[in-house]
C-alpha cells in the first residue's frame, strides 16, 4: 500500500524564485489497485512520484509504502519499489542478459533465479531477439523494455512508473501495459503517470488529476464522472486542468 500525506516540495530557481512543484499532496493506493496520475507538464507528477520512491525529499509531509516512512526510513522503503522512469539509465555496452545477471547479483539472486525471471519478463514484453545485443544498439523501447525488467527483478511488491510508455510505439506500449496488470494480478500496488487517456481508462482502478501541484480530482473514473456529469476521461481531465478558474 502507498499513502502519501501532504506531501509538499518547494524547489528554488535562481530565475524563477520558488516554485511549488507540488502542494499538499495526499492520496493512495492499496495492494492489488492501479492508480494512474494524470497532469499537464509542470503539474508535479515527476516530482511526487521521484518523493515515493525515495529519490527526493519532501519540504513536508511523507508518505509511507507498507507502513514505512519514506523520509525518516528511505532505505527500508526504497527495497520495496521498483520505480520506473522513461529515461532510466543502464550501461550501454554491456547486453540486456548481462545487465539482468549484474543486477540479480547485486539483489542477492541466485544465477539462476535471475535467468528464470529473465525468462519470464522476456515472454511478456517480447524480448528474445535482443537479449545478446549491446544496450547502445537498442531502440527506445527495448531500452525501456530492459529498465523495467531490471527495476522489477527483484519482485518489488510495489511499483512507481513515470510515464513508462512515453515515446513508445503502439506494440511496446501494449506489451508495458499487459505487465501492469500483470502486476496488479500480483496483488502489487501500482502508481504510474501517463498522457495517454484511453491507456488510463483501460487499466486504472482509480484516477489522481493533478494541477499546479494540487489534486484536483481522485478517486474511481465512476466517481470521478458522478462529481463532474461528464462520461468521457479526456473531457473529465480537461474540466479538471482548463482555464476555467
Ligand atoms: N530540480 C528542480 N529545480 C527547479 N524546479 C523544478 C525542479 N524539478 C521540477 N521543477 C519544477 O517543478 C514543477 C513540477 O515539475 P514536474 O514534477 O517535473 O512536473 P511533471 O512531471 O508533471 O511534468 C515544474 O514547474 C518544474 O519546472
Ligand atoms: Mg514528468
Amino acid at each position: 500500500m502507498i499513502r502519501a500525506e501532504a506531501i509538499t516540495k518547494l524547489f528554488h530557481d535562481k530565475k524563477r524564485g520558488e516554485i511549488v512543484a507540488v502542494n499538499k499532496l495526499s492520496f493512495a493506493c492499496k495492494s492489488g489497485m492501479i492508480l494512474g496520475v494524470l497532469g499537464l507538464n509542470g503539474a508535479g507528477k515527476t516530482t511526487a512520484l521521484r518523493i515515493l520512491a525515495t529519490l527526493l525529499k519532501p519540504s513536508s509531509g511523507t508518505a509511507f509504502i507498507n507502513n514505512i516512512d519514506v523520509v525518516k526510513y528511505p532505505d527500508k522503503a526504497k527495497a520495496q519499489i521498483g520505480f520506473i522512469s522513461s529515461d532510466t539509465g543502464l550501461y550501454r555496452r554491456l547486453t540486456p542478459r548481462e545487465i539482468v545477471g549484474y543486477f540479480g547479483e547485486l539483489y542477492g539472486i541466485s544465477r539462476q533465479e535471475s535467468a528464470i525471471r529473465l525468462k519470464e519478463y522476456s515472454e511478456i514484453l517480447g524480448m528474445d531477439d535482443f537479449l545478446d545485443t549491446k544496450v547502445d544498439k537498442l531502440s527506445t523501447g527495448q531500452k525501456q523494455k530492459v529498465s523495467i525488467t531490471r527495476t522489477m527483478l527483484h519482485n518489488p511488491p510495489i511499483l512507481i512508473m513515470d510515464e513508462p510508455t512515453a515515446g513508445l510505439d503502439i506494440v511496446a506500449s501494449a506489451h508495458i501495459v499487459e505487465l501492469i496488470r500483470r502486476a496488479k494480478s500480483q496483488n502489487r500496488a501500482i502508481i504510474f503517470s501517463t498522457h495517454i487517456m484511453h491507456e488510463a481508462q483501460r487499466l486504472c482502478d482509480e484516477i489522481l488529476i493533478i494541477h499546479n501541484g494540487m489534486a484536483t480530482r481522485n478517486g474511481t473514473i465512476e466517481k470521478l464522472r458522478m462529481e463532474t456529469g461528464i462520461e468521457d476521461l479526456d473531457q473529465i481531465f480537461l474540466d479538471s486542468v482548463g482555464d476555467l478558474d
